[in-house]
């Protein structure tokens, strides 16, 4: 069984349409699309770009599907459940224009995330990691222009910053590592290839990701303190 978020309406208002073609995905139709990639949501560490992301529609889905796998897989491991779930939430990406979307996303993954892992750690839960899941998602999901690539002001007006997406990796026990890129440097390299028509979003072999300054920032630390190295 799934995480149910009730009923929602497809349509903010008319202007939100006219203006920015705002017509939400029915839960229905993105389940289907979702089923079409079925193992792929399941694996923790498969990532997924929402590009005109709205309030995480698919990421919504996805994040549900890999938790529910999650908690299939270490039914009796919370401390593994802990840190896979980490992973999951990690890899879902989105991208919007519009600020009150991108705030609504935000929440709405962590609520999925929280919920689930409150309800399956209990007592083990703690706030340190859910401070770190906050981070995370502050930063996969960005108030940006999917078009020009660009960071967004609040009148979604391009700013002069780059989207940048951390790739984050858990590389040994608890270390995790935050790799950033520009959006625009990933969708160059980006492999579209690959036999189920979908890209890699961090599809960079080692030298092209040393090469030429082309990832921005790095480091590893514990994956509840990922926060502390700041934005
Ligand atoms: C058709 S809705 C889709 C929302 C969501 N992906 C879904 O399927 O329910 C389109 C979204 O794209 C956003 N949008 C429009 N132009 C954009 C742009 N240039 N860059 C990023 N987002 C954009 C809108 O704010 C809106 O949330």
């Amino acid at each position: 069984m799934t995480v149910s978020e009730g009923d929602k309406t497809q349509i903010k208002s008319k202007e939100r349409v006219a203006e920015r073609g705002e017509v939400f995905t029915a839960e229905r139709e993105v389940n289907a699309m979702c089923d079409l990639v079925a193992n792929e949501c399941l694996r923790p560490d498969s990532r997924f770009l929402e590009p005109a992301c709205g309030d995480g529609n698919f990421l919504a889905v996805i994040l549900k599907r890999k938790l529910t796998e999650l908690r299939r897989k270490y039914k009796k491991s919370p401390r593994d459940y802990e840190k896979q779930a980490i992973v999951a939430i990690g890899s879902l990406y989105g991208v919007d224009i519009m600020n009150d979307n991108v705030i609504a996303c935000r929440e709405r993954l962590y609520k999925i995330w929280d919920k689930e892992y409150t309800s399956h750690c209990k007592a083990e839960a703690s706030d340190e990691t859910r401070e770190a899941v906050k981070f995370i998602i502050s930063r996969n999901i960005i108030n940006g222009n999917a078009l020009t690539l660009m960071c967004v002001d609040a009148e979604g007006k391009d700013t002069s910053a780059p989207i940048v997406f951390s790739e984050w990796t858990l590389i040994s026990g608890t270390q995790m590592q935050r790799s950033d890129y520009t959006m625009s440097d990933l969708l160059l390299y980006n492999d579209t290839s690959a036999e189920n028509g979908m890209g890699n979003l961090f599809a960079l072999t080692e030298e092209q990701k040393e090469e030429g300054g082309v990832f921005l920032r790095r480091y590893i630390t514990h994956y509840k303190k990922v926060q502390d190295y700041g934005e």
